[in-house]
């Protein structure tokens, strides 16, 4: 499928993870979803298109034509942290919005993101009804969980893609990427001088040690996952820290702690958070990405995003 001269719609926009990975093969956006009105505001500011609102309230005929659906639709329902309520929370449904758009304009290809518990949810049945309905729509659906960490970002970020192609395209097979592993660490993605304060706390505990290790010539060795050295309190979620020559935790978008959303990470005798650039960096964002002023809605947004770098090798094999 050639990208470079199709279009895309690109609904539960957010930030636009999915709108980096397609104009990057030079697809070009025509339609923007999104109901949060600051992630809404960071995707003016970058890619110059006002998202809509609440893509229940927009009519499917007023979306324009497109070749590409995408969708990070919310997770909260299927994920573990949620109470896993599936289809019977609203935002569960929010999947029905996307089958009544591809109803209406059959793109050739879909590309759906989402947490990696979807699979398991409700005894799989969750995964099986969005899957069924996507074939029933004439779909060849692929589906893998994949880890940003294989990837090239130094982020354990475990995902569930959904591919589909249209059965106009004549498109049965795909292989989902495997991606590199090629080794990187936090320390990679570390401002040079970053504006964040050390946590000062005297309930920190460091309970494993790790001394770097290097290779017959002197090169780093990196285990390319995450490394937990400590905790502070009682090493609860936002309590762990790690080592900056392993990989980042899972970027959240909620959760608590002192080094909520990010984690905590032992740098230069300190400890602190990841700065909201070091947070663009963890999900493959390029460096002039304009990031939301507000801290909090920038860490929010960047814990909701999808990591760019699988999405584009997802593409580079479509
Ligand atoms: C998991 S995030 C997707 C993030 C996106 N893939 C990215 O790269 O930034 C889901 C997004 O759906 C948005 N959302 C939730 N309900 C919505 C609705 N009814 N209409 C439009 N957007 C909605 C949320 O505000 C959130 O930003």
């Amino acid at each position: 499928m050639n990208l470079a001269n199709s279009t895309f719609i690109d609904l539960f926009a957010g930030i636009g993870g999915f709108h980096q990975a397609l104009s990057h093969f030079g697809a070009k956006c025509v339609f923007a979803s999104e109901i949060d009105k600051h992630a809404s505001q960071t995707y003016h500011d970058n890619y110059g298109i006002v998202p809509v609102g609440d893509i229940t309230k927009i009519d499917e005929k007023d979306i324009p034509a497109h070749d590409i659906l995408c969708a990070g639709f919310p997770c909260q329902a299927f994920s573990i942290s949620g109470k896993q309520k599936g289809f019977d929370d609203v935002r569960g449904t929010l999947f029905f919005d996307i089958v009544r758009i591809l109803q209406y304009h059959s793109p050739k290809l879909i590309l759906l993101e989402n947490v990696k518990n979807l699979a398991k949810h409700d005894g799989g049945n969750t995964l099986k009804v969005i899957l069924t309905h996507l074939k029933e729509l004439g779909y060849a659906v692929h589906h893998q969980v994949l880890n940003a960490s294989h990837f090239g970002v130094p982020q354990n970020r475990e995902r569930i893609y959904i591919v589909g192609f249209h059965h106009s395209i004549k498109k049965e097979h795909f292989n989902f990427p495997i991606g590199d592993n090629n080794p990187v660490c936090v320390f990679d993605i570390l401002e040079k001088n970053p504006t964040i304060a050390p946590i000062q706390r005297d309930d920190v505990v460091f309970k494993h040690t790790y001394e770097s290790i290097f290779d017959n010539e002197g090169r780093k060795v990196l285990p390319n996952k995450p490394i937990q050295i400590g905790i502070v309190g009682k090493g609860g979620q936002g309590e762990r820290i790690y080592h900056t020559d392993g990989h980042a935790i899972t970027l959240s978008a909620h959760g608590g702690g002192i080094g909520s959303k990010t984690g905590l990470y032992y740098i230069n005798d300190q400890i602190r958070k990841l700065t909201p650039r070091e947070c663009a960096r963890l999900q493959g964002f390029p460096e002039n990405f304009k990031i939301n002023p507000r801290d909090a809605q920038a860490y929010k947004q960047f814990g909701n995003s999808v990591a760019i770098p699988v999405l584009k090798a997802i593409l580079q094999q479509i």
